[in-house]
């Protein structure tokens, strides 16, 4: 599986003769598992057609701040809210000194402003634009931003001269831009999460469930590996790819899922319990197909162990966070199930309308004691990420204090 597995990513293209590489490097990018869409400046647009992007993203490229067809399609404000990262490869010298003083004048730029992902240019010029006392400057501004600068590389040039400018091979690019979703907030630290649905047989084809899509919890073990931890996901039935660098177990009922978590929680440092558990199941499952005769139908149904309340109390409780789909006060519920489970931390959602269950968005409210952030409505992806860095922080200063946590993000080891 792909390294940027499930990853959205707006490939930038600015006006250079690099451009060509670009068709190379959305090759690659797919090849790792992202979804690509391709914005192209009108230079870029002389170069290399968007035709060539078109057919190897698989998306239409735009190219066009003042189209109303594409703004209608997906405009630069969904575009910079669907992106997960944005790279503008090749960035010429014009672009980044665009970039520097905040230009919005064409879409790549505008596109750029309005998004909040992470964000890196791959430079390449002719070696004296490079080494310009102006380009020079412009690369330390956009670096002090937080805008990464990967490149260029040394060598011969399309103007025949020899030196720093050339662009980055897309193979090392994709690499690089990889990095780009890694942190070390949890690094060393054991993960397990549990996702999606459980199923509860009434007879043998027929079960009770819910719509859980399992998206969330799959969201978040993703962000818990990219954070640098070693994750577990114990699953109930779902339709998704595993993360890459998970281990994934997967269960149907929520005895198995019990099981399995058991077997490992008192292993791990930090339980996160995403899966809509079925509160109860039948209290006899049919060896035969039920038939119908009565009019009407009495199910039996007894509880179902609560898998986070009881590793939450366990001795060796890892720090325990628990998930709430709300449809009424959300804070008040929350707050009650933190406590009455003895959680570390709780992620509560609304539910319902287009919110929450089987959707792509979601926004959370995390309570614990003394705190809560309120995380606005993104994509899961995003979200999952947000709430990772909310956990390691709670984790660390639950374990460390804050002290060590600064020390710890300067040196993970
Ligand atoms: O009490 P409620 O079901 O709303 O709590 C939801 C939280 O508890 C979620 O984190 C869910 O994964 C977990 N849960 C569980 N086992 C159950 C029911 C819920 O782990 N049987």
């Amino acid at each position: 599986m792909g390294y940027l597995s499930g990853k959205n990513i707006l490939l930038g293209v600015t006006g250079g003769i690099a451009a060509y590489k670009s068709a190379e490097l959305v090759r690659r990018l797919r090849e790792q598992g992202a979804a690509v869409r391709v914005v192209m400046t009108a230079g870029a647009a002389e170069f290399i057609t968007p035709l060539t992007l078109q057919a190897l993203s698989g998306h239409p490229v735009a190219t066009d701040l003042l189209d109303p067809a594409a703004e209608a399609a997906m405009g630069h404000i969904e575009l910079a809210r669907w992106a997960d990262a944005v790279l503008v490869a090749p960035a010429t010298a014009n672009f980044m000194a665009r970039r520097v003083h905040g230009r919005g004048d064409d879409l790549l730029t505008a596109v750029c402003l309005a998004s909040d992902a992470p964000q890196a240019v791959a430079p390449a010029m002719n070696r004296g634009m490079w080494d310009d006392p102006a380009t020079r400057q412009n690369i330390a501004t956009l670096e002090g931003r937080g805008i990464r600068v990967f490149g260029p590389a040394e060598g011969g040039q399309a103007c025949g001269e020899s030196g720093p400018g050339r662009l980055l091979e897309p193979e090392q690019l994709t690499e690089n831009l990889a990095g780009l979703f890694s942190n070390a907030a949890l690094t060393g630290c054991r993960v397990l999460v549990t996702a999606g649905p459980t199923r509860e047989a009434l007879d043998p084809v027929r079960y009770l469930s819910n719509r859980s899509s399992g998206k969330m919890g799959l969201a978040v073990a993703a962000a818990a590996a990219e954070a640098g931890a070693q994750v577990t996901l114990v699953t109930g039935p779902v339709v998704l790819q595993t993360p890459s660098r998970v281990e994934r177990i997967d269960v149907v009922t929520a005895a198995e899922m019990q099981q399995a978590v058991l077997e490992r929680a008192s292993a791990v440092d930090i339980f996160i319990a995403a899966a809509a558990v079925a509160d109860y199941r039948p209290q006899f499952v049919a060896a035969q197909k039920l038939k119908k005769s009565a009019e009407k139908q009495v199910l039996e149904l007894i509880r179902n162990p609560d898998i986070l309340a009881t590793v939450a109390a366990l001795e060796a409780a890892p720090f325990t966070v628990g998930f709430a789909a709300e449809t009424g006060s959300v804070e008040r519920n929350a707050r009650h199930k933190l406590q009455a489970k003895s959680l570390d931390m709780i992620a509560a959602n609304r539910v319902g309308a287009d919110l929450g269950f089987d959707a792509d968005d979601n926004a959370l409210q995390v309570f614990w004691e003394g705190g809560s952030a309120a995380l606005e409505k993104t994509r899961k992806s995003r979200l999952a990420r947000q709430l990772v860095a909310l956990v390691a922080e709670r984790y660390h200063h639950k374990h460390n204090g804050d002290k060590v946590i600064k020390l710890h993000a300067k040196d993970p080891a």
